[in-house]
């Protein structure tokens, strides 16, 4: 059960990615806390399944199903929510997606479709919020960066590239907007056990694979819950960081402290 912390009563929080993982993890500490909350997602039965379990705790969010690649979906879902709800208060970008090679095992459609998905999405959605948020003088965006915005991995060439583009733009969104009363701010998470994590790998890995990574590679040795992410991300959105923005927030149990 998410804690209840801080309160978003009244506040319209629009959440991408929402139907599955971290996305979804954040979705629930959200409608804990009273929000209002909007799932937009391409997985429309995923997104469906997360509202119907969050109406059990909170108001149930609804769906708008879509593909955030596409910037006139991105207009349109943010006019959508403001006709609806009166305001973005807090936008979260969990969306994303990753392939798994080097350069040479990702063709131009590979590339495109991380880049679509993981930095032209985001930047669309961000965009059409702003729209609203600078017109309101106020909101909050949180980013989902990763340890791989930061430090390179091998194996996915685009995903690292993605994600350091998702650092840069929350830093320029940041300094763009901060005198508009809106700030913009990251995660930057590291393994965490979601379904992204064992996809595109050539055996989708057992328990003891997937503890074997937490031992090579994580100092805490083990994966995050979704729900530590969440919580970080609710924490940045909410007024207790009201003197943050521009920042990448690790959330990596010691990964990048090396
Ligand atoms: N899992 C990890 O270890 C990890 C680590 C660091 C960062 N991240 C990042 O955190 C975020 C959430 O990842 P997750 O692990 O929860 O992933 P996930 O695969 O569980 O969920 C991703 C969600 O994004 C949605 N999505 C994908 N493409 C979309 C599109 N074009 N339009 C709309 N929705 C789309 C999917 O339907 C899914 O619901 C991602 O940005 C990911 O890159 C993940």
């Amino acid at each position: 059960m998410p804690d209840t912390g801080t309160q978003f009563t009244d506040r319209s929080v629009v959440i991408t990615g929402g139907a599955s993982g971290m996305g979804a993890a954040t979705a629930r500490e959200f409608t804990a806390r009273g929000a209002t909350v909007v799932i937009v997602d391409v997985n429309t039965d995923g997104a469906n399944r997360v509202a119907d379990e969050c109406a059990s705790i909170g108001i149930r969010p609804t769906v708008l199903s879509g593909d955030i690649s596409d910037s006139a979906f991105c207009t349109q879902a943010a006019d959508a929510v403001v006709e609806q709800h009166d305001s973005i208060d807090v936008l979260v970008n969990a969306a994303g997606t990753i392939h798994r090679a080097d350069s040479l095992g990702t063709n131009d459609d590979d590339w495109r479709r991380v880049m679509g998905v993981n930095i032209d999405g985001m930047f669309y959605l961000c965009r059409a919020a702003l729209r609203h948020m600078t017109a309101a003088g106020s909101g909050a965006i949180v980013n989902f960066g990763s340890i791989w915005g930061g430090v390179g991995s091998a194996g996915s060439t685009a995903y690292c590239v993605s994600k350091g583009a998702v650092h840069q733009l929350t830093r320029a969104l940041a300094l763009d907007h901060v005198e508009q009363g809106i700030r913009v701010n990251a995660v930057a998470p590291g393994e965490v056990n979601t379904p992204m994590l064992s996809s595109q790998r050539q055996h989708a890995p057992t328990p003891a694979d997937l503890q074997e990574l937490a031992d090579a590679t994580i100092p805490m040795k083990r994966l995050a819950d979704p729900t530590e992410i969440a919580k970080v991300v609710v924490f940045l959105a909410s007024d207790d960081a009201s003197y943050m923005t521009g920042e990448i927030v690790h959330v990596d149990a010691g990964y990048t402290a090396r």
